[in-house]
């Protein structure tokens, strides 16, 4: 292990940690409203399925990867490498996954300033500052500007601090206060009128739908994203981690999270539409389908809270509060990728790194607000549509074909000596050998095609 390498301090700082880079807002604000648009429960179960048949695999060869090599991306990848060719993809596909991390973060970042925006409106609203509030939540290039670099900062902040003071810490105050305000939310939203149709929809499967290519296609999209898959997060976390943890159950743990916590938020977002819809808020196009996840989470939410009164205001200031923790806690995973690499391989000091980085990222999200129209879908596409497929797909071929199965297996063993005779141990090597590489490489296909 590098000298002076950070790492987490308990097994449950990593489980955090890690579950706070999953859980964002793929899971808060991208999960229920596709759930809510794509046949409901059908949805959600092909979602869960592929979770943990796939998702969770490929979070394991991520996490594997990264704890036997306690190294970045780039060094991990070339030192699990058997020949200078396969070494030098592998430098390559981690560098072109610090590369997509950092393009991640550059849209992840301008989102994440508007929920600033929007958490700090309502109660500026309510204390009388109008045009205050107005500023905060209209797409003004200067309001855009701002909040992104204010997000830039808390991002910076905690990254500069290191990976026990800094990432640990955090994400083991943020992550309770975010699970905590999530149930108290959708328990409030559940007792209001109209409720119960959203539950229907959420809960009663449009079995239809359920075989439809596109369902699962979006779903699998939404676990990859979800669980911060690809980009070298997890590798990097994994890192840090002690030898002495099992991985399996710690991995499993921080899947189990990012699902449930995917599910409670449909129980909170999916009702909270049809509440909205019966206080005569629109929720449906011309065409009668469900308005655009970006229309319900900064129109059709903010117009119910309004419909509440002064509880709405609390609910409103708690719900962007929430959005903007789980950000927060999944935009320092992202920096992160990024500083390892430059603390790591030119042996910057750590805040020098960061600075460098956000700087360098807050000036990409810049570029993107100037050409909005233009570039932001194309960076959320490049990223998510194609790059985190394709990064993932890359890192089970290099878990199971170019990483040495004894060294592989020797990982596995370190910390459970009756390893062998586990489930994990027996499927796991094999599954991340021949069937990720088939299923994840023909969802990679279909996207291109
Ligand atoms: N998992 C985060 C979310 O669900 O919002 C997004 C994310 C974080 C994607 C970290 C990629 C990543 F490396």
């Amino acid at each position: 292990m590098a000298a002076g390498r950070g790492e987490f301090k308990s097994r449950w700082g990593f489980i955090l940690a890690a579950a706070g880079s999953a859980v964002g807002l793929g899971n808060i604000w991208g999960f229920p409203t596709q759930a809510a648009s794509n046949g409901g429960a059908a949805f959600v179960l092909v979602y869960l399925v592929l979770a943990f048949v796939l998702a969770y695999p490929v979070l394991m060869a991520e996490l594997l990867i990264g704890r036997h090599a306690h190294g970045n991306a780039v060094a991990a990848l070339r030192g699990i490498s058997n020949s200078r060719l396969s070494a030098g993809i592998g430098a390559l596909t981690g560098g072109i996954g610090i590369l997509m991390a950092c393009l991640i973060l550059s849209f992840y970042g301008i989102v994440a300033g508007w929920i600033l925006g929007y958490t700090a409106s309502f109660p500026i609203e309510a204390l009388g500052f109008t045009s205050a509030a107005d500023w905060l939540i209209g797409f003004d290039l200067s309001r855009n500007i701002s909040l992104m670099v204010l997000f830039m900062f808390m991002t910076i902040g905690i990254v500069v601090g290191g990976v026990h003071d800094g990432i640990e810490r955090w994400s083991t105050r943020l992550m309770p206060a975010l699970i905590v305000t999530l149930i108290a939310l959708a328990l409030y939203v559940l007792t209001l009128d109209g409720a119960s149709a959203g539950l229907k929809v959420y809960l009663l499967p449009d079995l239809s739908r359920i075989f439809s290519g596109d369902l699962i296609f979006d779903a699998l999209g939404s676990a990859f994203f979800s669980l911060s898959l690809g980009v070298g997060t997890m590798l990097i976390y994994g890192s840090y981690l002690s030898d002495k943890e099992n991985l399996p159950s710690t991995g499993a743990q921080v899947a189990l999270i990012d699902v449930g916590i995917a599910v409670l938020a449909g129980f909170l977002i999916v009702p909270a539409m049809f509440v909205a819809a019966e206080r005569g808020v629109e929720i449906f196009d011309a065409r009668g389908a469900l308005l655009s996840e970006d229309t319900l989470i900064f129109n059709v939410l903010p117009a119910l809270f309004e419909t509440l009164g002064l509880a709405g205001t609390f609910m409103a200031t708690a719900f962007f509060a929430l959005l903007g923790v789980a950000s927060l806690t999944s935009s320092i995973s992202i920096l992160e990728v990024p500083v390892a690499f430059l603390v790591e391989q030119f042996n910057w000091p750590r805040k020098r790194a960061a600075l460098t980085a956000g700087a360098l990222i807050a000036t990409v999200s810049g570029i993107v607000l100037m050409n909005f129209d233009v570039l932001f879908g194309l960076v959320v596409t490049l990223t998510t549509r194609y790059g985190q497929p394709i990064l993932g797909l890359m890192l089970c071929i290099y878990a199971g074909w170019v990483w040495r199965q004894d060294s592989l297996l020797g990982e596995l063993k370190k910390t459970d000596a009756a390893a062998e005779t586990s489930l994990f141990f027996r499927i796991w090597p094999v599954y991340v050998r021949f069937v990720c590489p088939v299923i994840v490489g023909s969802i990679v296909i279909r996207s291109i095609l």
